[in-house]
């Protein structure tokens, strides 16, 4: 199958010799345990800088169980494969990474309480870093324009489709699940700190050595150069055309949009938002 999007209960997924739309449904109903953990993202909110974090904490909370391998291994992504993907197959506690939206996610997360972890950021960073995506990884549509990737983006017309959609449909299922919201910048402003707000959710007891390993570890320069969190060996199996580990900065959108695009972002948002608690409070 030649990649393409498709729209499945609204959002868009990409289909790939991995992924086919009947996949999607047949993952509500996979065995999902109390002890997994899920870390959940809209694409370009700091999924990759979080999958380092949790396999840091994990090894930190397990050493018998510490592992040598990528990290796309240890946290395998749910809609990247069919439903009896083997990499599922993994010791307890396990960590599954996700794109999907709050009402296609396995039905054993509500069931059993599983912990999820929600990364998200400013959608302006994130529209920035997703138009950079879309000419690194070969399986998306390249933009023909900046502002025509700006419409589609404010249109959900792009990979996963509508960011407000996906982030106001995780706080409003905030009493139903049992989840942690992280903020990428919060993260950036204080990595330490936001560590060990994730433990205690996670109930891993770390020494302050441990912590101060993984916030260390977890650095954009020390991933940039750790093949097992970087994904650099895509770019040698030719599936992306450049490094996803960019900028990691905070603000980057001030070297792209416009005055007039950043008014009109603004004003998406606070429609599209009017029925929920967030606010863009972003600089
Ligand atoms: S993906 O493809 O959806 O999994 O992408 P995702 O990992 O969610 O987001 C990629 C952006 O996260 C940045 N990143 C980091 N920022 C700060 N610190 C660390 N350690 C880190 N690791 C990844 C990465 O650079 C992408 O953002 P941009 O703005 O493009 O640089």
């Amino acid at each position: 199958v030649s990649p393409y999007l498709f729209k499945h209960k609204r959002r868009n997924f990409l289909v790939k010799d991995t992924l086919r739309p009947s996949d999607l449904d047949a993952l509500q109903h996979i065995e999902i345990r109390p002890t997994d953990v899920f870390l959940i993202t809209y694409p370009k909110s700091g999924t990759v800088w979080m999958q380092q974090i949790l396999v840091q904490i994990m090894d930190a909370a397990h050493p018998e169980q510490a592992e040598d391998g990528h990290n796309r291994t240890r946290v395998p992504w749910l809609e990247e494969r069919t439903a009896d993907n083997p990499l599922r197959e993994r010791p307890d506690p396990r960590i599954f990474g996700t794109h999907l939206p709050a009402d296609m996610l396995p039905l054993g997360v509500k069931a059993e309480q599983s912990k999820a972890v929600y990364v998200w950021r400013n959608p302006k960073d994130i529209l920035v870093s997703l138009y950079h995506f879309a000419h690194t990884w070969v399986l998306l549509e390249t933009p023909k324009s900046f502002e025509g990737f700006f419409q589609q983006f404010l249109d959900g017309e792009v990979y996963m489709g509508s960011w407000f959609n996906h982030v106001q449909e995780y706080f409003a299922a905030q009493n139903q699940l049992n989840i942690h919201f992280v903020q990428y910048e919060n993260m950036l402003k204080d990595l330490r700190g936001e560590v060990v707000k994730l433990c205690a959710f996670l109930e891993k007891d770390l020494t302050g050595e441990a912590i101060d390993h993984v916030v260390k570890m977890s650095s954009f320069n020390s991933m940039k150069t750790d093949p097992k969190a970087n994904y650099k060996d895509l770019i040698e199996k030719g599936r992306y055309l450049g490094e996803t580990m960019r900028k990691g900065v905070a603000g980057d959108w001030k070297n792209y949009l416009t005055v007039a695009q950043n008014e009109r972002f603004d004003q998406v948002f606070r429609d599209k938002m009017s029925n929920s608690p967030l606010t863009c409070t972003w600089e």
